[in-house]
């Protein structure tokens, strides 16, 4: 059975069970025969088919637009691209563009997938001439695969051991010249052998809530919703700056808006159900305001190393730093100090909690 780690619209996945912010890994795999779910059906709807329907990251695009030509124009394989972000954010999107624009197909897989050297060979060695090679989740790469990628990657070579033990000998392999389109929410964490060998680096950002609003408005029309513009306005306010959540709540709205009243999304149905679904006015959910509530009720304002703030309020330290702290910080909750993480007088006045004398945020 094929692994996949990857949602693009060749697969059928089945459904995502934790919330839409947690890390692409918890997919099961369902049989491809099976007719898709319909929110899966939908996902692969709503996902832009055209650099012209990808949304905002203007300089990203307009950049990337230029090398996939310049590229094509060449008849070459596109320079290795890295793309860093939140999840949901339209990394594994712009990979499936640069693809459908170079006109080649792209191979996907996520990196926990690739278990050693021989799963990443027979990938490679699968790639047409100038195709993408997609790798999700690349920060998650065992160093010895990684290492194994660098000469494919240089010099689109390969070395495959033929015979066993001492007597081993290395077999070159030449390769087709091919991109490795890689995607983290972690730049970080990748060695700096391993980033410098990507020919362009790409950091997308959280949307605007005006971005935001133009996705789901554009979403609404694909599933053919009734939506106005302030019902559209307020979703796109509440998403998170993340498309992947304003295409969810905009679905989960809907549920409100079919079930409780006549199926229309206004700004009133919109705030309803977003209050019920516990997704606050500036967009934060429960998870957020878990934290937030933590470090100001357990660790008086904090600084609070990440370890102590994932321990105290029984989340993964992964998920605190990969998802709930990027929002938190460019929102102005929260500060991440060198002594640690220190919740905002915005947080206490968000959340109606005293901060602490003399404390100076
Ligand atoms: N710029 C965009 N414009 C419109 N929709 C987008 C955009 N970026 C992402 N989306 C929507 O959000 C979903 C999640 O994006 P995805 O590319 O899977 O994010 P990531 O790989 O960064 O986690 C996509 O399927 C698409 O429906
Ligand atoms: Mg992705």
């Amino acid at each position: 059975m094929r692994k996949k780690h990857d949602d693009g619209p060749e697969m059928i996945l089945a459904p995502k069970i934790r919330d839409p912010r947690s890390r692409e890994t918890g997919f099961r795999e369902i049989d491809p025969n099976v007719v898709a779910p319909e929110h899966v059906r939908e996902d692969s709807l709503l996902r832009p088919r055209s650099f012209d329907e990808y949304v905002g990251q203007k300089k990203v695009v307009d950049n990337l637009k230029v090398f996939v030509a310049a590229a094509k124009q060449r008849g070459e394989a596109l320079d290795h691209v890295l793309f860093s972000g939140p999840p949901g954010i339209g990394k594994t999107t712009l990979a499936h563009l640069i693809a459908g624009e170079l006109g080649v197909s792209l191979r996907s897989v996520g990196a926990p997938a690739i278990e050693h050297k021989g799963t990443l060979a027979s990938y490679l060695t699968s790639i047409e001439p100038r195709g993408v090679f997609f790798i999700d989740e690349i920060h998650r790469l065992q160093a010895v695969v990684e290492e194994y990628l660098y000469p494919a990657m240089e010099d689109y070579r390969l070395e495959i051991p033929v015979g066993d033990g001492p007597s081993a000998e290395m077999l070159a392999l030449s390769l087709p010249r091919f991109s490795l389109v890689g995607a983290t929410t972690r730049t970080g964490l990748l060695s700096a052998p391993f980033l410098s060998r990507f020919g362009i680096v790409l950091r997308l950002d959280y949307y605007t809530a005006e971005e935001l609003t133009e996705i789901v408005r554009r979403s609404a029309q694909k599933l053919s919703l009734s939506i106005d513009a302030a019902g559209a306005d307020e979703i796109g306010k509440r998403s998170r700056g993340t498309p992947r959540i304003a295409n969810h709540l905009l679905r989960r709205v809907r549920d409100f808006a079919e079930v409780e009243s006549d199926g229309r999304i206004t700004r009133q149905e919109a705030q309803r159900a977003l209050d019920r679904l516990g997704v606050d006015p500036v967009g934060l959910d429960e998870l957020d305001r878990n934290v937030l509530r933590c470090i100001i009720q357990k660790f008086d304002g904090g600084p609070v190393g990440v370890e102590s703030l994932a321990a105290a309020c029984a989340e993964e330290r992964d998920t605190l730093e990969e998802v709930v702290e990027p929002y938190l910080i460019q929102e102005g909750f929260l500060q991440r100090t060198p002594r640690g993480r220190v919740a905002t007088k915005r947080a206490h006045e968000h959340l109606g909690l005293p901060t602490r004398q003399g404390s100076l945020l």
